[in-house]
C-alpha cells in the first residue's frame, strides 16, 4: 500500500457527544460491518463499557474507502471520552495526523472539548471541527459555530455538520478526512521501527501489541527486538484490525497493525519494536509517561487468594498500561499491592474489570493523591537517595525533622457553566482551596471558568458536587499543573495511646480540625465496644486535635446458655474465635477489617 493513501485519525469529543455512534456509522459506510441495530457500538467491546455506556479502552479499526476511484486505508482509532482516560487519548494521538472533533450541536462546547482541542493543537494535528446531532429539534448549529469561533478562532465555513445517528453528512465527513488530513510522514525505506500504542493478553498467543510503524516494513517471520531489552524475537502474528483480526503477511510504514511475537515475548506500551539490524543508539518517538493522580491499596479478600489475584492484576495491568503496581502489606489486610491510577473512575473501572474479566475478589482501601517532600540534611538525603521523595502512602512519609518543604499536586480545572451558576461554582472552587484564573465568555449564556485546584480536593467528589449544584449543566475537565509548595502535615490516629499506622493521613492545615473530628467520630461508630474503654485520638506531632471515648462492654456469647450444653457452647466459642481472625488487634483492641477500608472514604 502507498503511504499517500493512508489516513490515521481519531475521533475526540466531550462525553456523550457521539464518538461511538459515529465510529459505528464509519464502519458501516465502509462496508466493515453490516448496518443494523445489533451492531450498536461494536467498538465498545468490554463488558464494563457496555454496562457503563462509556468507552474505556481505545480500539482501532482499519477501513477501506474508495474516493475518486482511489482506495484509501483509513485507520480509525476510537478514544475514550472521560477525563480519567485521557492517557489513552494521548497514546492514540501519537499515531494520528488528524482528529474529528465532535461537538454536540445542542449542548455546545463543553469543558472536555476545550481539553481535547488543546491536546490536538499541542500535537500539531489537523482538526476537523464537526457538529453532531444536527437532527435534534433543539440543535443550534449557528450558535455552536460562533462558540467555536470565539474560543478557538475556527472559521464557521470549515465546520462540518452531521447526524451520526441518522448517517447524515457522514460520507462528506469521510471525504474531509481524506482531503484535509495529511498522510503519515514516515520513512518507507529505512529499517523497521514501530512504537507500541496498546497491548492486551491472549490466552494462547501471549501478549498482542497494536503498533504504529514509523519506518520500513514488517513481515511474518521477521527477526525483531524490543528497544527496552534488545532481546531477539520473531514476528509470529500480524493482522489489521477491522476491528476483528484480518491476518496479513506484511505491513508498511504509516500503518497501524497488531503484532504478536509468541507467548514469552512480552511487549509494553511506549516501548519500540525494531528490526534486528537497527542500532541501539536509535532515538524514535514514544508516548509521554503516564502521571498517576490517585493511589489505593488492593488486597485479596482472603490471603489464600493472593497468588490468583496477583496473576489477574498482572494480566490486567498489561492491558491497562496506565496503572502502576507495587507490592504492599499491612498488619490488618495482609499482603497486597499499592496501585496508581489516573483518577477515581479509572480505579473503579480497574477493579470492576478485575472482577468481571478475571473473577478476582479484591478489597480496596481509601484512595489518596501522591505528595512530594524536599529532604534536608546530608545524612537524610543519602538515606532517601536524593533530596526529593514522592510519597504515595502516608505511612512512608519521611521523618518530619528531615523535611524542608511539603508539596502537593495541583491541576488547572476548566469549568464551562451557564452564567446563572457562576456564583455557586465560584463558592465551590473557593471551598476547595482554588485560585481563580482569568475567565472567558463562551457565548451570552455560557462562561468558561478556570481555577488552579489541589488535586486532593478534586479527585474524590468534585465532579459530582459540581453537577449537583448546577443541575447537571456545568462540565469539568482538568489538566496536570504539577507539584507546588503547600502547608501539609501528617495526622495520626491513636487507640489508647497506640499508633494505628494504616489510619495515618496527609492533611492540609486548613482542613486539620475538620478531618480530626470527622475521623474520630467515624471510628467511634465503626469499632465495636471492647472489654476495656477505648480512647480514640487524632494527633499531629504529639498534639491531640480530637478525642472520642468508646465505653467498655463485655460481650459474652455464652452468657445466655445456662444448663450444660457443652457442644453448643464450644461451637459458639469457635465462631467467636473465627470472628476474631477477621479483626486486627492494636493494643488488645480489636478492629474489624472493613474499618480500614471504609473509614477514610468520604
Ligand atoms: P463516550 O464513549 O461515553 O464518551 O460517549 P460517546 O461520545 O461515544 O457517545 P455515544 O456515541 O455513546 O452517544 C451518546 C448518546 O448520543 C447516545 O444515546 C447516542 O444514541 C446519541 N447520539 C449520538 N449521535 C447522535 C445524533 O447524531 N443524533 C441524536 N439524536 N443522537 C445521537
Amino acid at each position: 500500500i502507498d503511504v499517500k493513501k493512508i489516513r490515521n485519525f481519531s475521533i475526540v469529543a466531550h462525553v456523550d457527544h457521539g464518538k461511538s455512534t459515529l465510529a459505528d456509522r464509519l464502519l458501516e459506510i465502509t462496508g466493515t460491518i453490516k448496518p443494523g441495530a445489533e451492531n450498536a457500538q461494536v467498538l465498545d467491546q468490554l463488558q464494563v463499557e457496555r454496562e457503563r455506556g462509556i468507552t474505556v479502552k481505545a480500539v482501532t479499526a482499519s477501513l477501506n474507502y474508495t474516493y475518486n476511484n482511489e482506495t484509501y486505508l483509513l485507520n480509525l482509532i476510537d478514544t475514550p471520552g472521560h477525563v480519567d482516560f485521557s492517557n489513552e487519548v494521548v497514546r492514540s494521538i501519537t499515531a494520528c495526523q488528524g482528529v474529528i472533533m465532535l461537538v454536540d450541536a445542542n449542548e455546545g462546547i463543553q469543558a472536555q472539548t476545550v481539553a481535547v482541542y488543546s491536546l490536538a493543537k499541542k500535537n500539531n494535528l489537523l482538526i476537523i471541527p464537526t457538529l453532531n446531532k444536527v437532527d435534534l429539534p433543539r440543535a443550534d448549529p449557528a450558535k455552536v459555530k460562533s462558540q467555536l469561533h470565539s474560543l478557538f478562532k475556527i472559521e464557521p465555513d470549515s465546520v462540518m455538520s452531521i447526524s451520526a445517528k441518522r448517517g447524515w453528512g457522514v460520507k462528506e465527513l469521510l471525504e474531509a478526512v481524506i482531503t484535509r488530513i495529511p498522510p503519515p510522514s514516515v520513512d518507507t525505506k529505512g529499517h523497521f521501527r514501530a512504537h507500541v500504542i496498546d497491548t492486551w493478553h491472549d490466552k494462547y498467543r501471549g501478549v498482542l501489541c497494536l503498533i504504529y510503524i514509523h519506518s520500513g516494513k514488517v513481515q511474518v517471520g521477521q527477526a525483531v527486538k524490543w528497544k527496552s531489552d534488545l532481546k531477539p524475537h520473531t514476528v509470529k502474528f500480524l493482522a489489521m484490525l477491522r476491528p476483528s483480526e484480518d491476518p496479513v503477511e506484511e505491513a508498511v510504514a504509516g500503518q497501524v497493525v497488531m503484532v504478536g511475537c509468541g507467548p514469552k515475548a512480552g511487549g509494553k506500551v511506549g516501548d519500540q519494536l525494531l528490526a534486528k539490524e537497527v542500532g541501539d543508539d536509535d532515538e524514535g518517538s514514544s508516548a509521554p509517561p503516564v502521571k498517576h493522580m490517585v493511589y489505593a491499596g488492593i488486597f485479596p479478600a482472603d490471603q489464600s487468594q493472593h497468588p490468583q489475584l496477583s496473576d489477574s492484576i498482572k494480566k490486567l495491568a498489561l492491558n491497562d498500561s496506565a496503572v502502576t503496581v507495587t507490592p504492599d502489606s499491612s498488619p490488618a489486610l495482609g499482603q497486597g499491592w499499592r496501585i496508581g491510577f489516573l483518577g477515581l473512575l479509572h480505579l473503579e473501572v480497574f477493579t470492576q474489570r478485575l472482577l468481571q474479566e478475571y473473577k478476582a475478589e479484591a478489597i480496596l482501601t481509601a484512595p489518596s493523591v501522591p505528595y512530594k517532600v524536599k529532604i534536608k540534611g546530608a545524612k537524610a538525603i543519602k538515606q532517601y537517595k536524593g533530596d526529593e521523595v514522592i510519597v504515595t502512602n502516608p505511612l512512608l512519609l519521611p521523618d518530619v525533622k528531615n523535611i524542608e518543604e511539603y508539596y502537593e499536586p495541583f491541576v488547572i480545572g476548566t469549568i464551562i457553566t451557564p452564567v446563572e451558576y457562576i456564583g455557586a461554582v465560584t463558592t465551590l472552587c473557593h471551598d476547595r482551596r482554588g485560585t481563580p484564573l482569568p475567565s472567558n465568555a463562551v457565548d451570552d449564556n455560557m462562561t468558561m471558568l478556570q481555577y488552579v485546584l489541589p488535586l486532593s480536593e478534586v479527585v474524590i467528589d468534585f465532579h459530582d458536587t459540581l453537577k449537583s449544584i448546577t443541575s447537571g449543566f456545568a462540565s469539568f475537565d482538568y489538566q496536570d499543573y504539577g507539584f507546588h509548595p503547600s502547608a501539609l502535615v501528617r495526622m495520626d490516629i491513636l487507640l489508647n495511646g497506640i499508633l494505628v499506622d494504616e489510619l495515618s493521613t496527609i492533611v492540609h492545615t486548613s482542613r486539620l480540625e475538620y478531618n480530626a473530628r470527622r475521623l474520630t467520630e467515624k471510628l467511634k461508630e465503626m469499632i465495636p465496644r471492647q472489654m476495656v474503654q477505648v480512647a480514640i485520638q487524632a494527633v499531629v506531632g504529639g498534639k491531640v486535635l480530637a478525642r472520642e471515648t468508646l465505653k467498655a462492654y463485655r460481650k459474652d456469647v455464652t452468657a445466655k446458655l445456662y444448663g450444660g450444653d457443652v457442644t453448643r457452647k464450644k461451637k459458639l466459642l469457635k465462631q467467636q474465635a473465627e470472628g476474631k481472625k477477621k479483626m486486627r488487634s492494636v493494643a488488645n483492641i480489636r478492629i474489624p477489617r472493613n474499618t480500614f477500608i471504609d473509614v477514610l472514604k468520604r
